[in-house]
């Protein structure tokens, strides 16, 4: 296989490293393999724009940076309507997030001069484009900060949101063994890099696997995302009084480390492929794990926040009325020819949506985890059931009783 350019030279520089300081965890092989300062993928920021390796939420139809801006003004205006009111997006890709929520926050005006929009992008490739996309759209004041300027502005009164970024931090591999965990490392032989097991790289690890009461059979595998929690309890911290909204793929611990997920939850994306090769292409294909909704619970509740809801995507997006969104069939005239092409418009921006929705899609594959920083209001619009009341009179209907409304409806907070 011939490997571009960016991968022979992160790959030798990783080699120089094993050379320097011998095996290292994997967990560092994929902090250099995204977030090299030269030749990251996500520093050189290669994957979303043009739909490359992965497409997220934001990218695939405005209702979901639509319906959170009205989830935030919700917060705000339940919190007294405070001035300034910060809301902190991490990550924001290519930054289709941010143009739709804030075109949706300008439709109310209090709101939107209180509001102060924050952006933390570590990689310069994607700000750039972030800029662009944004640049003349918005009257709502924009920032770019680094970790350290949001260290500044604290203590913030908003919201915190993460949409697809924690998935993205390095992982650590452990696997059970007759003598106990065991974590996989990187070394060089035969002139490539190779998987090897040795004994566990951080006394972290052991505490975290203790206060998991996590024991893998022998032979199991579990992705360990030290960096995570660390994070949730630093953006706790941040907070005097507020949200902190983190919309990603994961499971609870039980289901996480279940015995019969054998082997984790770690892909590598490239080209819309996924993969198991991780050592290969490093820097040039995306790896990504699922969240241990458990252990940011725990972080976070040992910092004072509070969980208000572990729910899914689609819940969440279709209490905030996701259905307002459907298209209207366009009424085209067929002497102008736009009959047809509206029709497909429709088509197209009602698959999206649905893809967004829909259960077996990214409606359900993706979980919406809220949590409560002081003495803020917790039944917020996205975490209410809506449906749960027409079910309800459905269910006393003497004729078409609900289908299937079953423990699926059921809110997981
Ligand atoms: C998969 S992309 C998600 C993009 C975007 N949130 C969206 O919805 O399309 C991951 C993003 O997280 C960023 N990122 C990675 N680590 C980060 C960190 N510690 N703080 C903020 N952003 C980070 C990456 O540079 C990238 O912009």
């Amino acid at each position: 296989m011939l490997l571009p350019d960016v991968s022979l030279r992160l790959e030798s520089e990783i080699a120089a490293e094993i050379a320097a300081r011998g095996p290292i965890p994997f967990a560092r092989f994929m902090e250099l393999c995204l977030y090299h300062p030269v030749l990251g993928y996500y520093t050189r920021g290669v994957g979303g724009g043009g739909g490359r390796d992965y497409v997220t939420s934001s990218g695939i139809h405005v209702a979901f940076g639509a319906l959170l801006a009205r989830q935030a003004e919700e917060m705000w205006r339940r919190a007294g309507r405070p001035e300034p009111w910060h809301f902190v997006e991490f990550g924001p890709g290519e930054g289709y997030f941010a143009s739709d929520f804030l075109r949706e926050a300008a439709r109310n005006g209090a709101f939107a001069a209180a509001l102060r929009y924050l952006l933390v992008e570590p990689s310069r490739a994607l700000q750039e484009r972030q800029r662009s996309r944004l640049k003349g759209r918005t009257s709502i004041p924009l920032s770019w900060v680094d970790e350290q300027g949001l260290d500044g502005r604290a203590p913030l009164v908003g919201c915190l949101f993460a949409n697809e970024v924690l998935d993205a931090f390095p992982v650590h591999r452990v696997v059970g063994s007759a003598d106990g965990p065991r974590e996989i490392h990187v070394v060089v032989r035969d002139g490539g890099l190779h998987e090897t097991l040795l004994p566990l790289s951080a006394p972290a690890l052991e505490r975290f696997l203790a206060e998991s009461a996590l024991t893998l059979e022998p032979g199991q595998e579990a992705d360990i995302n030290l960096a995570a929690p660390c994070w949730i309890t630093w953006a706790v911290s941040l907070m005097k009084k507020g949200y902190l909204v983190v919309v990603d793929y994961g499971h609870e611990a039980r289901d996480l480390y279940a015995p019969q997920r054998r082997r984790g939850t770690l892909l590598s994306y490239h080209h819309h492929r996924v993969n198991e090769e991780f050592l290969q292409r490093p820097g040039d294909q995306d790896l990504t794990a699922h969240l241990d909704f458990t252990a940011l619970r725990r972080a976070a509740e040992a910092r004072g926040a509070r969980c208000l809801g572990l729910t899914t995507q689609s819940r969440f997006l279709l209490a905030l009325g996701a259905l307002d969104f459907l298209p209207v069939p366009a009424a085209g005239s067929p002497e102008t020819g736009r009959a047809g092409a509206d029709a497909v418009r429709s088509v197209r921006e009602r698959e999206a949506l649905k893809e967004l929705i829909l259960p077996g899609r990214m409606g359900d594959t993706f979980r919406v985890f809220v949590l409560g920083v002081g003495d803020v209001p917790r039944d917020l619009a996205g975490l209410s059931r809506p449906w749960a009341r027409s079910e309800e009179t459905a269910a006393t209907a003497p004729l078409s009783p609900p289908r299937g409304a079953s423990s699926a409806d059921e809110q997981e907070n």
